[in-house]
């Protein structure tokens, strides 16, 4: 999958003959799962068309601060579209709007998106080879380069002048790969492996029964996707859940009992830079597993339970330089056994659930939490989507890591 799946790309096409390769270009970033909207100069306009635009991406193209079909004074929003965007791309990207952007000019809706725009900004210049070598246009990308936006190189090759050398704005392909590396490179966990633990266990009782519990395993599965996304590597235990996750950086390794997670743990952790262990384990199985189904004879059945090994402890008892991160649910007292649990299996930072807050803890697609490191800095969170929890605990997670 394309780290550009799933993320907004704000296309901006300016007046040259490279233009009429932005259909290719939008359908290459669509077909990268990402969601694509174009703003264009009005006189790109004679190169490609907005309707071809607007079709290939989906999404209205928009060329005036004014809405152009009706001409009804409705206005174009530069402002949202700028701030829509994860990542903003000009291509083909002229002298003259490069010269501009560079100057803070503001004369069309692109100018004054791109003034707006929060978000990484790519220019994938086109023009002929003596306009590239300009001290103006070399003036124009320093520039725009210490704003830190960057350039994707021209290439060489024949130019529409007739004349060949460099100017040739690079092809549709080189760009979303020059984007992809450019952001897979940028990603603050690349090169970093991070191991996960989700879901419930199930301890069998016999060969049909088991004690289990209702972990739904979202919030594991969110913290995979995170990582994932903030270019992870990332190995996924999980319990028995109905979660799905279909993505290249994440190798799902599915358990059922606490034994299996513990085994799966201690083979993977060794390689690990971060482990999150989130599963909700369950603390006694049976002593002993009937090997043929109980039957119903008495009107009591009593099961003896022993514990079960404390994954998320044992691994901190071996830890190297491995950031540990465990879960805490309580329901009364949270800091203090928070803190306790946090020195006792030697973490560095514990995620507390609290079951007394509201829309916190199992079966929700929302949780609260407070983050507590080994210097017992508290950070207390608002209640969130699972996946917005996920990217706090990462987020505390990488400040700590460089620290
Ligand atoms: N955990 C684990 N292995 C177990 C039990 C728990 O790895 N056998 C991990 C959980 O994944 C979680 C953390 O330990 O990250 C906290 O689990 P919790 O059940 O809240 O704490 P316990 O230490 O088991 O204490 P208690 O149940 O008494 O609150």
């Amino acid at each position: 999958m394309s780290i550009l799946s799933g993320k907004n790309i704000l296309l901006g096409v300016t007046a040259g003959i490279a233009a009429y390769k932005t259909a290719s270009l939008v359908r290459l970033f669509i077909k990268a799962g990402a969601d694509v909207k174009v703003v264009m100069t009005p006189a790109s306009k004679d190169f490609v068309t907005p309707l071809t635009l607007a079709t290939l991406s989906k999404n209205p193209v928009h060329y005036s601060f004014t809405n152009e079909e009706e001409d009804n004074g409705v206005w174009n929003n530069h402002v949202e579209l700028g701030l829509w965007a994860d990542y903003f791309i000009v291509a083909p990207a002229t002298a003259n709007t490069m010269s501009k952007m560079a100057n803070g000019v503001c004369d069309n809706l692109l100018l004054a998106t791109y003034l707006s725009a929060k978000c990484p900004v790519y220019f994938a210049p086109a023009m002929d080879l003596d306009m590239y070598k300009h001290p103006s246009s070399l003036a124009s990308f320093k520039k725009l380069e210490s704003y830190n936006n960057i350039i994707i190189p021209a290439t060489s090759g024949e130019l529409a002048s007739g004349l060949i050398g460099e100017g040739r704005m690079a092809e549709p392909e080189e760009i979303v790969s020059f984007l992809e590396n450019d952001i897979l490179n940028t990603l603050p966990l690349r090169n970093k492996k991070v191991m996960l633990t989700a879901g419930p266990t199930y301890e069998a009782i016999d060969p049909v029964r088991f004690i289990g519990n209702h972990s739904s395993g979202k919030m594991g599965f969110e913290l995979a996707k995170a990582a994932a996304n903030l270019g992870a590597e990332v190995i996924l235990i999980t319990g028995p859940t109905h979660q799905k996750v279909a993505h290249s950086s994440i190798q799902v390794v599915p358990v059922i009992s606490a034994q299996d997670m513990y085994d799966a743990a201690h083979q993977y952790f060794k390689n690990m830079d971060i482990a999150i262990l989130s599963a909700a384990v369950a603390d006694y199985k049976p002593k002993n597993v009937a090997t043929q189904k109980i039957k119903k004879k008495d009107t009591t059945l009593t099961l003896e339970l022993e514990k079960t090994k404390d994954i998320l402890a044992s691994l901190g008892q071996i830890k190297e330089k491995q950031f540990l991160v465990g879960f805490a649910l309580e329901t009364n007292n949270e800091l203090e056994n928070a803190k306790g649990k946090l020195k006792k299996k030697n973490l560095n930072l514990i995620v507390l659930n609290s079951l007394n807050d509201k829309g916190a803890g199992f079966k929700k697609e929302t949780n609260k939490v407070t983050l507590i490191d080994v210097k017992e800095n508290i950070t207390e969170y608002a209640l969130k989507s699972k996946a917005e929890v996920a990217i706090d605990i990462f987020n505390q997670i990488i400040k700590q890591i460089h620290a």
